[in-house]
């Protein structure tokens, strides 16, 4: 066997305890843990392991090509322009990293190729809290009504990096030119599976296209609640050394920040670069066209 793997909840993430990803994986064993990946609805966890940040970017490169950090990001903790520090420790006086992602989101869906695959390495880990939660957005999809379906199926949002409801108080400060709003379909055909997902956060967000505000907020009012109920996610508890790989094209998650002035916590993260999001309408009017 090459690896042996284990359920972590019912509707998604799967951990693989024997496997150490800084030996060279051949392209059989790398083709079953995608699978494995891709089978657990998006949520992979190799536990045990030890790396260096290039040892980190050299798997992570097997998932697809590196987004390198945005430039808009202040805290520089490693070399490396494929690392993120995501960390509450301060040194010296000065901070680390920063934490990321305390609301439900998509990893970057607020661009207009987002990531496809995050890798978060767990350096430094709380004795308790400190979690990430995940949801499963096939699920999202799968258990809304098919006139429910049928009518998401043809609606875009908007998703902003400066979402109100996200950075509340970023919008005191002009708005910079990086990040301008995206617009994305609400529903997400999967470029690998094929199967449909949710395709909104409350995190960003912001508008629904063509439909007037108070109708958009009760629809996405409606979404969030429904993406992330308690018996979509799977809560990860974190052991130094594990090494959480996530698929943002199917998935929501939330980092708890329970921790933070009690504990320290340090992760480096790094993420892979994604596909145009494209929903099941646009696939099956680009295949018509090639049909006609
Ligand atoms: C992220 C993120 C989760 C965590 O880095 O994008 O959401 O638990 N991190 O730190
Ligand atoms: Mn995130």
């Amino acid at each position: 066997m090459m690896f042996e793997s284990a359920p972590l909840s019912p509707h998604l993430g799967v951990r693989i305890s024997n496997l150490d990803v800084t030996k060279p994986l051949s392209d059989e064993t790398f083709a079953a843990l995608r699978k494995a990946w891709l089978d657990a609805n998006g949520v992979l966890v190799l536990s045990n392991q030890t790396l260096t940040p290039p040892q980190q970017i050299a798997f992570s490169r097997r998932f697809g090509p590196m987004k390198h950090r945005d430039t808009h990001r202040a805290f520089e903790g490693v070399e490396h322009p494929e690392v993120v520090v995501v960390s509450n420790k301060v040194v010296d006086g000065k901070r680390l990293g920063r934490i990321s992602g305390v609301f439900w989101h998509s990893d970057s869906s607020y661009d207009v190729a987002p990531v496809s695959a995050t890798l978060l390495y767990g350096l430094e880990v709380p004795p308790a809290g400190g979690d990430t939660m995940f949801a499963n957005q096939y699920l999202a999809y799968d258990t809304l009504s098919p006139r429910m379906k049928t009518m998401l199926c043809e609606l875009k949002s908007v998703n902003d990096y400066y979402n109100p409801a996200t950075y509340k108080n970023r919008q005191q400060v002009e708005r910079p030119s990086v990040h301008p709003p995206v617009t994305h379909p609400i529903v997400r055909r999967h470029p690998e599976t094929s199967r449909d997902a949710l395709y909104i956060t409350r995190g960003f967000t912001s508008h629904i296209v063509g439909l007037p505000a108070d109708e958009a907020t009760a629809i996405l009012e409606f979404l969030f609640t429904h993406s992330t109920q308690p018996e979509f996610i799977y809560r990860h508890h974190w052991q130094r050394g594990d090494l959480v790989v996530w698929d943002n094209r199917c998935l929501q998650h939330y980092a708890v920040n329970d921790y933070d002035g009690i504990y320290t916590r340090c992760m480096h993260r790094t993420s892979v670069q994604g596909d145009v999001p494209v929903g099941p309408g646009e696939m099956s009017r680009a295949s018509q066209a090639v049909a006609a």
